[in-house]
């Protein structure tokens, strides 16, 4: 058994982060989802791990996650030149998947317990495919399945405008090489993607043994600014513990499950978990409140601030309330003593801002 995630994809939504990042890297609780996918993965017993990359950020993956040796995985990376759809990815990866099984993840995914189950279940059970779904409120926006009985797949519509179920599909498949045969068959949607749902149509169709499994714990997809606060908000929650590695001063104060790293100095402030700190972060006369992360090299001067992901070496000075915000790499957000009624910005390209 292989597994095949896919890291590639233009990551629109997330702009302008992902103009100089890749979305799968953007971290949450201090660790890029793509590295807790690799961890999930390697915790279903699959080591030989194809990833597909873009030309565009597919560097700064590699970068990432080397070898694999750091998860005793083999890592192949795959290049896709143009995001034409998860069926085109597959395609691309033709040569890497030959003619084994393959657990199929999408890089900024993540579900609760991981895919050990679903992996047992489906070398248990033999389908020619199984899909992870997950109930959801407004199902539009996605792939939605309708099942016979509790398992077995007997349609599949991709963004229905009126859905049939509210199932949708979460990113996260099992398929034998049958599905090979079926990306082969399907043309491209009417966005011009080769569509992965169109795929599973395609074996359905044919009589093939589609699958499904109901999750019921959480599942994030983390692509859009939202997403990531939220993701990042059930991650802290769930894995945080206390772990304080850095300085704290004794006109500090540290509540609850609070992880500060190596380096990092905390000076005349509180912090209230879960809240994860990085590497020689600075933090003084500051309020981090709960479901807050912020990364290495970062300084926070008389900042209140909760609910919020801040990325690597930003600096910010005076911001009385800053909540659900998304700050990228090397930012710098400064209220002078002497503000007025005047606000002094310099935002980039796609930049979001509101006061
Ligand atoms: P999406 O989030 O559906 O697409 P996207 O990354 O292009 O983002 P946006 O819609 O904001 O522009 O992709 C899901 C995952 O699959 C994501 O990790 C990127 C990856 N992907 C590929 O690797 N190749 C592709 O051709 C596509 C469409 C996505």
């Amino acid at each position: 058994m292989k597994a095949l995630i896919l890291s590639g994809g233009k990551g629109t939504r997330l702009r302008p982060l992902t103009h100089t990042t890749a979305k799968q890297l953007i971290p949450v609780a201090n660790k890029p989802i793509l590295h807790f996918v690799l961890d999930q993965v390697r915790a279903a017993g699959i080591d030989d791990i194809g990833i597909i990359i873009s030309p565009e950020t597919g560097a700064s993956i590699t970068e990432s996650l080397g070898d694999g040796s750091r998860w005793r995985a083999r890592i192949t990376y795959i290049t896709q030149d143009n995001p034409a759809g998860l069926a085109h990815a597959v395609k691309t990866a033709r040569d890497f998947l030959a003619d084994s099984s393959f657990l199929m993840f999408l890089g900024d995914n993540l579900i609760q317990g991981g895919v050990a189950d679903l992996v047992r279940e489906f070398k248990k059970n033999s389908p020619d495919a199984l899909i992870q779904l997950k109930q959801v409120k407004d199902p539009r926006a996605f792939g939605v399945a309708v099942l016979d009985g509790d398992r077995r797949v007997v349609r599949l519509v991709e963004k229905p405008r009126d859905p049939p179920s509210d199932l949708v599909l979460v990113g996260i498949y099992l398929f034998t090489p049958v599905v090979h045969q079926a990306i082969d068959r399907i043309k491209p949607s009417w966005r011009g993607e080769l569509e992965i749902t169109d795929a599973i149509q395609a074996l359905v169709e044919s009589g093939d043994k589609v699958e499904a499994n109901v999750l019921k714990g959480w599942w994030l997809d983390t692509g859009k600014k939202d997403d990531i606060l939220e993701a990042n908000r059930v991650v802290l929650d769930e894995y945080t513990g206390r772990e304080i590695a850095g300085s704290v001063d004794d006109k500090s104060q540290i509540v609850g499950r609070v992880v500060i790293g190596p380096g990092s100095v905390v000076a005349n402030s509180t912090v209230r978990g879960p809240v994860v700190l990085g590497c020689n972060v600075v933090l003084e006369n500051s309020f981090v409140g709960p479901y807050t992360a912020v990364a290495d090299n970062s300084k926070l001067v008389n900042v209140s601030l909760e609910h919020s992901v801040i990325l690597d070496n930003c600096y910010l000075f005076g911001i009385e309330h800053l909540e659900d915000s998304l700050i990228g790499q090397n930012a710098r957000i400064i209220k002078s003593a002497n503000h007025r009624r005047a606000l002094r910005l310099f935002v980039g390209d796609d930049a979001e801002v509101s006061l």
